[in-house]
């Protein structure tokens, strides 16, 4: 008869570590991910990779460090990657100088980072880690594609070391750059385009749809910020920022509240049910004058191109707070790192 859970241990309490690598364009919601990745018991976090996306490379990679070494995990090691697109090197600007500042921060609200980058590019990092590790690491990737798109021009046998590729990105009925596309996928659609013709063995793609399932209210930040550590007070802050965007550029429909897109894939990773996927193809646009940058999701089976991806089509919120507000009260307390 299967194992009774000890109701008082969370489900992951038992369940196998997942070591996974993280790619992000720090960026607000990727701090909140960092900050998951690294404080999850279930979780080891082998490393960071950063891509222009949200702003330019180089602050996603000094807010990565910094985020780390907020939480006391500044033994990470964080790998920079392509400071531009594939194809397109003057597309896009930087969106949090020049579109998105109000949910974006170029410098995140904690203290500078004392360490430094690995000397390392992310794309030969990356090709390196999962050869001599094939199959072992969970890769998540929540900003542009560039740096894996450059690892597969690298290393062609790098996806077949991937064991699971979890994206945040695309859109199905929702968009947030352009009225077709997600920014993700439309920063670098030539990128995701090679990326999902790849033959990753699984992908799974967190779209829009389902992170605004998941929405973070204010009342959520006081909690976290009441949790008296120092990831609880990074996230109430990043999140109230995001929430204060939000309010003033794209409101979600419920007030006072915020998607924290990236943080939702490294939750799906610890829990799978917190995302209810079905098995489609998915198609990147990349030359459409209205719809570049498009995640086609043929979810009516109307084409007979084969099944490539797990979308999620929805969240489940309380038990997306509910790990959030758990992990975060752990770590180190502010200032203490
Ligand atoms: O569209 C949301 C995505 O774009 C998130 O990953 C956010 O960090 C930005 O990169
Ligand atoms: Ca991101």
């Amino acid at each position: 008869m299967e194992k009774q859970r000890d109701r008082a241990q969370p489900f992951w309490s038992t369940a196998m570590v997942h070591k996974l690598i993280l790619d992000v364009d720090t960026g607000t919601d990727d701090a909140v991910a960092i900050m998951l990745a690294a404080l999850h018991p279930a979780l080891d976090l082998v490393a960071v990779t950063t891509v222009n996306g949200n702003i330019e490379v180089e602050k996603c990679t000094d807010n990565t460090l910094r985020t780390l070494e907020w939480i006391g995990r500044g033994d990470i090691p964080v790998y920079e990657g392509l400071a531009t697109p594939i194809v397109r090197p003057d597309f896009p600007t930087p969106r949090a100088t020049k579109r998105d500042p109000k949910v974006h921060m170029a410098v995140l609200p904690v203290p500078a980072p004392k360490g430094r980058k690995q000397d390392k590019p992310a794309p030969i990092f990356l090709s390196e880690i999962f050869a001599s590790n094939p199959n072992q690491i969970t890769l998540v990737a929540v900003g542009p594609l560039s740096n894996l798109a450059a690892t597969i021009a690298v290393d062609p046998a790098f996806p077949s070391n991937v064991s699971h590729l979890i994206i945040m990105g695309g859109a199905i009925n929702k968009s947030n750059i352009t009225p077709s596309a997600e920014f993700n996928i439309w920063a670098d659609p030539e990128a995701a385009a090679q990326v999902f013709r790849a033959g990753f063995k699984k992908i799974t793609l967190v779209p829009l749809d389902a992170t605004h399932e998941a929405l973070v209210s204010s009342d959520q930040c006081d909690h976290l910020r009441n949790l008296g550590t120092a990831a609880g007070e990074a996230a109430a802050d990043i999140i109230m920022h995001r929430i204060k965007g939000y309010e003033a550029n794209q409101p979600t429909g419920t007030p006072l509240t915020a998607p924290v897109h990236d943080a939702v894939c490294v939750a799906a990773l610890v829990d799978e049910s917190i995302v209810d996927t079905r098995f489609v193809n998915v198609v990147i646009e990349t030359a459409g004058e209205y719809t570049i940058g498009r995640t086609v999701v043929d979810h009516e089976k109307r084409t007979t191109r084969p099944a490539n991806c797990h979308v999620a089509f929805h969240a489940n919120r309380s038990a997306f707070i509910n790990m959030l507000t758990e992990i975060f009260a752990r770590g180190p307390k502010p200032g203490t790192r």
